[in-house]
């Protein structure tokens, strides 16, 4: 009987060049183009699964991309059932020019691995894959009962596998939830995360004539339907960041002074912060600090408008039809499909009568908080600090990771968020990245977090 991690630091090659073979798979679930290619992904992972030495691994079929489970649940009933979340999907790679290395041609330069999804989210899923192949290598066994469960579509809404969940509360039953999908604060700062906001995706269009029509001829007489988005935008929003439609901030539960003080502690350099960005300020809601408004205040944001003439020189057009993509982050206890409606409402009471305008509310979920008080907690915590030499930090993250809040309301379970990727992978953003000594570091504190499990 060898030690895991010691078997994991000496497979540490051939764990990198495995990860890069699921790199390379382009598994891009908002983009049908890509479906194949999507599933491609969840059978090499179910193949990985089943070589780790995992059960009943299988690759499940739902309306859009398949969900891969596996389990090994012979450490005994009275030891805790961990079930482990993680997506094998990855967000679109536009704009292509900006890759320094192609996006599905992962690439090694410095102790950075390059590539789609390094991060977000194979690079993390994959480590607890590694982890639980290390263990039952080297003890023929798992320390806790554990169960996989890894979806396609997190990037893209996640309607499968919330549907899945309600539906096989026994196959999924479990203990507590451990998701590697968020940053820790730098390679020698671990972080648990115990928040994430919730979100609200919105889809408008906007059509005015029938025709794209010449705007000499019609322009001062017929209404720009690109020109009433940027005027509905402006309404949505102030300069500073209040968000301007009414109702919105009706159910935000206020922040207590106890836990404002706690994130005055919060170690975020904010000179740092912002050269990492590029931006030449930061700016937001003046009566928030920065930590409050990146993690515990809600947001609105515009992603992406399409509308009119875009190529090369100038064209004089009234646009028929425009589009934009709108999103708004939730924080505790505002209600997604409320804040989808009361957008819809105000968004049509400010449109001109010149236009017409369909609001889609295309997916939404709930902000999450983790009860900071059970023992997986304490497991996490232990093992970070043994791999990584310093107790880690508790934050609240902006970003959404909607099964947290399904996993709390259909299966009753606590999610424990260990991640491994850092500020600056770049997820989402051209040039993704993984730093690889987290990347291994994370494997070992994956097997150390299972045996601590164990002991709680
Ligand atoms: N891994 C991210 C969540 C995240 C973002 C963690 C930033 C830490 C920092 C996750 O894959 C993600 O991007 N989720 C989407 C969810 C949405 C599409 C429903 C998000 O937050 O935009
Ligand atoms: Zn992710």
């Amino acid at each position: 009987m060898s030690d895991p991690i010691e078997y994991a630091r000496n497979n540490e090659q051939r764990h990198l060049a495995e990860l890069q073979a699921f790199l390379r798979i382009p598994s891009v679930s908002t983009q049908p183009a890509h479906d194949a290619d999507t599933r491609a992904a969840a059978v090499w992972l179910a193949e990985m699964m089943q070589q780790a030495g995992l059960e009943n691994v299988a690759v499940i079929d739902t309306e859009r991309h398949p969900l891969v489970y596996a389990d090994w649940l012979h450490a005994g009933a009275d030891k805790p059932t961990v079930l482990i979340y993680g997506h094998y999907d990855v967000q679109p790679v536009e704009p292509l020019d900006l890759w320094k290395s192609p996006p599905f041609e992962p690439t090694v330069r410095g102790e950075y691995l390059y590539a789609r999804g390094a991060s977000d989210d194979k690079g993390q899923v994959f480590v607890h894959v590694k982890a639980v192949e290390a263990l039952l290598q080297t003890n023929g066994r798992l320390p806790v009962n554990v169960k996989f469960i890894v979806e396609g579509e997190e990037e893209s809404g996640g309607e499968s596998l919330a549907a899945f969940i309600p539906a096989n509360k026994e196959k999924l039953a479990a203990d507590v939830a451990l998701i590697s999908d968020t940053a820790i604060i730098s390679p020698e700062q671990p972080a648990i995360v115990y928040g994430l906001r919730g979100i609200c995706y919105i889809l408008l269009d906007i059509t005015g004539p029938s025709r794209d029509l010449h705007s000499g001829s019609f322009g001062g007489g017929i209404n720009n339907p690109l020109n009433v988005l940027g005027h509905i935008i402006a309404r949505l929003k102030d300069e500073e960041g209040h968000i301007l439609i009414p109702g919105f901030y009706d159910r935000v539960r206020p922040l207590t002074p106890r836990e404002r003080e706690l994130l005055a502690r919060f170690p975020l350099d904010e000179e740092k912060w912002l050269a990492e960005t590029g931006a030449p300020q930061v700016w937001g809601e003046p009566e928030y600090t920065l930590v409050e408004r990146l993690g515990a205040r809600p947001t609105l944001d515009v992603h992406g408008i399409i509308g009119g003439y875009t190529g090369p020189g100038a064209k004089t057009v009234l646009p028929s039809t425009v589009h934009a993509k709108i999103s708004m982050r939730l924080v505790p206890d505002q209600d997604p499909e409320e804040i989808g409606r009361l957008f819809t409402q105000y968004v049509h009471q400010i449109t001109p009568p010149s236009v017409r305008i369909n609001v889609q509310v295309v997916h939404g979920a709930p902000a999450s908080i983790t009860n900071l008080d059970i023992p997986a907690m304490k497991a996490a915590a232990t093992a970070y600090t043994k791999i990584f030499g310093r107790e880690p930090v508790y934050m609240r993250e902006g970003g959404s990771i909607p099964v947290v809040a399904e996993f709390q309301t259909h299966l009753g379970l606590e999610t424990i968020l260990m991640g491994f990727g850092l500020p600056d992978d770049r997820i989402h953003a051209p040039n993704e990245r993984i730093y690889l000594p987290n990347f291994y570091r994370g494997i070992q504190t994956s097997i150390q977090f299972l045996q601590e499990l164990a002991e709680e």
